[in-house]
């Protein structure tokens, strides 16, 4: 499993962080966030938005809805979802969430970690940590493409830091 550990200083590098994985990303891959409440789940999402094309203004927090849809540029479609406030398995199910996740749209999925049966097989994880005034971040890749999207990530992040 293919893995990586960075230092995000401020919240621009949370977002251009999303942005380097939402380049890299397929449809039909799916992105698990962890990490205790106002980490930066929401801000690396709307990055890899506009990555995709899609306006990051208008990605926020689906607390209440659960899942936003937004289409990017490309014909490429993007679900965001928000599983903080579910409670049940079923009430993921009740939604569709299986049915969406082998749509095509590239899924990022907040609190991913409250319902790892039925999260896709193959993803990529993002797990964000506080530390001092920024965050770290921890990225892994399950499956063939989803660690080479991750290996990718490192090679760009490396040319980056240099
Ligand atoms: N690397 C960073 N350094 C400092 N602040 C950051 C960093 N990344 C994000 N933030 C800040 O953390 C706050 C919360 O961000 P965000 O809403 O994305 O968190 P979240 O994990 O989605 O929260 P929630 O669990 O409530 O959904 C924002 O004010 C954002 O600017
Ligand atoms: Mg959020």
């Amino acid at each position: 499993m293919k893995k990586i550990e960075l230092y995000l200083p401020d919240a621009a590098a949370t977002k251009a962080l999303g942005a380097a994985l939402g380049r890299l990303l397929r449809p039909g891959q799916t992105v698990l966030l962890g990490g205790e409440l106002g980490t930066g789940k929401t801000l690396f999402t709307q990055g890899a938005a506009e990555a995709l094309g899609v306006d990051g203004s208008k990605v926020n927090s689906p607390t209440f809805q659960l899942l936003n849809i937004y289409r990017g540029s490309e014909g490429r479609e993007m679900g965001h979802f928000d599983l903080y406030r579910l409670e049940r398995n079923e009430e993921l199910e009740e939604i569709g969430f299986g049915e969406y996740c082998e749509s095509g749209a590239v899924c990022f999925i907040e609190w991913a970690d409250c319902f790892p049966d039925l999260m896709p097989e193959y993803h990529v994880t993002v797990r964000f940590t506080r530390e001092g005034q920024g965050r770290r971040a921890v990225i892994e890749g399950k499956g063939a493409a989803e660690e080479a999207a991750v290996a990718a990530l490192a090679r760009e992040v490396a040319a980056c830091g240099s």
